[in-house]
């Protein structure tokens, strides 16, 4: 089968297709037909090496796992011995960066655990994008308090995780204003948000003691600057950004949590199984729309990489496998 291969970093041209022959299943695999698979942020940072703690983590001299790929959607081909809760057939979706990547191709074999029943209603192409992304929006929500008409902030609405938020906090009966840029305000108007901020804007501001629940999305705003936004007993969920703003939710946090009744929380997010059945669930409920920059076909990965360094669309890069 052929899969996506990298062997150097921020060599996005060197990235290519070659053949390759997956190991054994074992007991507690699955092994999957791959339809789509989709690129994210971590994706492109990997195959640049950047910021310096990628090469800490997996390879100081060049990537040690050279067949990239997270996110997927596919089929079942077969199942180890000691898996119960697929079936050849079955429709599924994951996120491999937690279990040794190698999504870019077009069959996998992965732990069971790191995979979940796609939501019903939804393309392969839709379900590719959703893991990482959604999967993030998921864990984010569960350590925010109920969102029913609290007055939400989504700061960085407009990427791969924002969008998605976006539509879930509204499906959850949130009263959301979004900052993003101007370009954005239409696709947002559609999808149902009433007030919308530009960061552009030279007076753009940040209310005062506006928000029940604000999510930092991105690092652009100081940890200090999202408390004077919240109301007294808010929330902030910092969701990325630098380090300096995971850090500083850490330490300002405490701060604020004791003399200022503001709490800030930090998301990790690891796609399990737990967090496929949070999307499929969430999907389901509510139709979760997909914004596409561009789909590609396997033997266009290095092009995916190249566009999305370059911003070139707006939305999710996807790979259709067999296209
Ligand atoms: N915590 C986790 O487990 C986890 C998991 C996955 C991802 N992440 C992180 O989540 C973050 C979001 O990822 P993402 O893919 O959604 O998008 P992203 O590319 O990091 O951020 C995009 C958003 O930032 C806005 N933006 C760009 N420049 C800005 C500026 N100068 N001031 C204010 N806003 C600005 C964009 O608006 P425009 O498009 O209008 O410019 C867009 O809304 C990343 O930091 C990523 O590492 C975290």
């Amino acid at each position: 089968m052929r899969t996506v291969v990298n062997r150097y970093y921020n060599r996005l041209n060197d990235i290519v297709v070659e053949e390759r022959t997956l190991p054994q299943l074992k007991d507690h695999e699955v092994w999957i037909q791959v339809h789509a698979a989709a690129l994210n942020k971590s994706d492109l940072m990997l195959a640049l090496g950047k910021p310096f703690m990628i090469k800490m983590m997996y390879g100081l001299k060049q990537p040690k796992k050279i067949y990239p790929g997270s996110d997927f959607a596919g089929q079942i081909l077969s199942v180890g011995s000691k898996v119960t809760q697929f079936k050849p057939g079955d429709s599924v979706f994951g996120d491999l960066s937690g279990s040794g990547f190698g999504a870019f191709a077009e069959q996998l074999i992965a732990p069971a655990s790191k995979v979940g029943l796609m939501p019903k209603g939804y393309s392969y192409l839709e379900a590719a994008t959703m893991p990482m992304a959604l999967g993030t929006v998921m864990t984010a929500i569960q350590k925010a308090p109920e969102l029913k008409q609290k007055r939400v902030l989504i700061y960085g609405g407009s990427g791969g995780v924002g969008r998605f938020l976006v539509q879930v906090a509204l499906h959850l009966g949130a009263v959301v204003t979004v900052v993003s840029s101007q370009k954005h305000f239409n696709d947002f108007k559609q999808l149902g948000v009433k007030e919308l901020l530009d960061y552009n804007d030279p007076n753009f501001i940040l209310p005062s003691n506006r928000f029940d629940v604000i999510f930092a999305v991105n690092g652009y705003q100081s940890i200090q600057s999202y408390a004077k936004s919240l109301v007294k007993g808010g929330y902030c969920i910092v969701i990325g950004g630098s380090g300096k703003q995971i850090f500083g939710a850490m330490t300002l946090g405490a701060f604020y949590k004791l003399f200022k009744q503001r709490t800030f929380v930090s998301v990790i997010a690891s796609t399990g199984h737990k967090t496929l059945k949070s999307i499929s669930d969430m999907a389901n409920q509510t139709k979760i729309d997909v914004q596409y920059g561009q789909i590609y076909d396997l033997s266009k990965a290095s092009k995916a990489y190249i566009d999305f360094n370059d911003h070139k669309y707006t939305g999710k890069y996807v790979l259709d496998i067999h296209k």
